[in-house]
């Protein structure tokens, strides 16, 4: 049974009322105690844990998708100050979706670099797991949830990487810290052990320091251009509101060039 089908066996109104608008929902900013070492009932401490969990259970913020504007960019850029206003930690990370040869996805958390006209950006080893998936099938998803405030962005389009140049600079933009992971390399190889990482890593961290302009030929910038960006405001009473923002195509013209329509949740 999910969560929501166990909350569900209440009325809405003792629904919202069973979570813990005071902090004290089991699981909730307490202690952890040891899970049992049988597996049986490691199984069921973990089952318990996982139910008393909540969602959609906080104030959340009402959205009228009628006042929404034409593009999504100004809708995205809006929510992402509310979520860091509403105290949405790391509201700035995000999912990573693509595909590997095979046809089977992967997806790993990026850090959002920036959202313009041209796109949401980001960057990684061109060398990666997910560096080698993009120059294979240059087509991904970006996902946001933003638990604050119960909502979540959805943004699919083609990924065109950057230049050296402009790869480069990005990560000079960046800290000693940034410059120094970029540095270690190797992202995604096996590890034959952690301390050829930390040799690695502190040579990295040595260089970045000493050499904050030095290059880190894979390092490469990528650009996501949206085709699709899709808002979901949670709400308590799962009337979620979903606004998908479809890039117009031909003579079905919307505002910007873009479609909007909502989507049953
Ligand atoms: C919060 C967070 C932020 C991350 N930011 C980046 C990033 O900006 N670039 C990056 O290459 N990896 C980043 N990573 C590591 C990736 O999630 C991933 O482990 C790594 O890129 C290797 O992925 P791959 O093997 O699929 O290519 C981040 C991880 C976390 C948890």
């Amino acid at each position: 049974m999910d969560n929501d089908r166990q909350e569900s066996r209440g009325s809405q109104g003792s629904e919202r009322s069973a979570g813990s608008r005071d902090g004290s929902a089991p699981g909730r900013g307490r202690a952890v105690p040891h899970p049992p070492r049988d597996p049986f009932h490691a199984h069921e401490a973990f089952l318990v844990l996982l139910r008393a969990q909540r969602v959609w259970d906080i104030d959340l913020p009402s959205f009228d998708p009628a006042t929404a504007p034409g593009a999504p960019l100004p809708l995205f850029q809006q929510w992402f100050a509310e979520a860091v206003a509403a105290g949405q930690p790391e509201p700035h990370t995000m999912t990573l979706a693509t595909v590997d040869d095979d046809d089977r996805p992967d997806v790993r958390t990026l850090m959002l670099h920036d959202a313009d006209a041209h796109g949401w950006h980001f960057a990684s080893h061109s060398t990666s797991a997910k560096g080698r998936q993009l120059a294979a099938h240059p087509d991904a998803a970006l996902g946001f949830y933003w638990a604050a405030q119960g909502r979540q962005i959805r943004v699919r389009g083609p990924v065109t990487p950057a230049g050296p140049t402009e790869s480069l600079a990005d990560l000079h933009a960046r800290s000693t810290g940034a410059l120094a992971a970029a540095l270690t390399g190797a992202q995604s190889e096996v590890l034959g052990s952690r301390a050829e990482l930390a040799h690695a890593s502190a040579v990295a961290w040595e260089r970045a320091r000493t050499e904050p302009a030095a290059s880190a030929p894979t390092w490469t910038r990528y650009v996501l251009e949206p085709r699709e960006v899709e808002f979901f405001q949670g709400d308590a009473w799962r009337q979620h509101v979903r606004l998908r923002y479809r890039r117009a195509t031909g003579s079905v013209q919307g505002g910007d060039g873009w479609v909007r329509e909502l989507l049953w949740p």
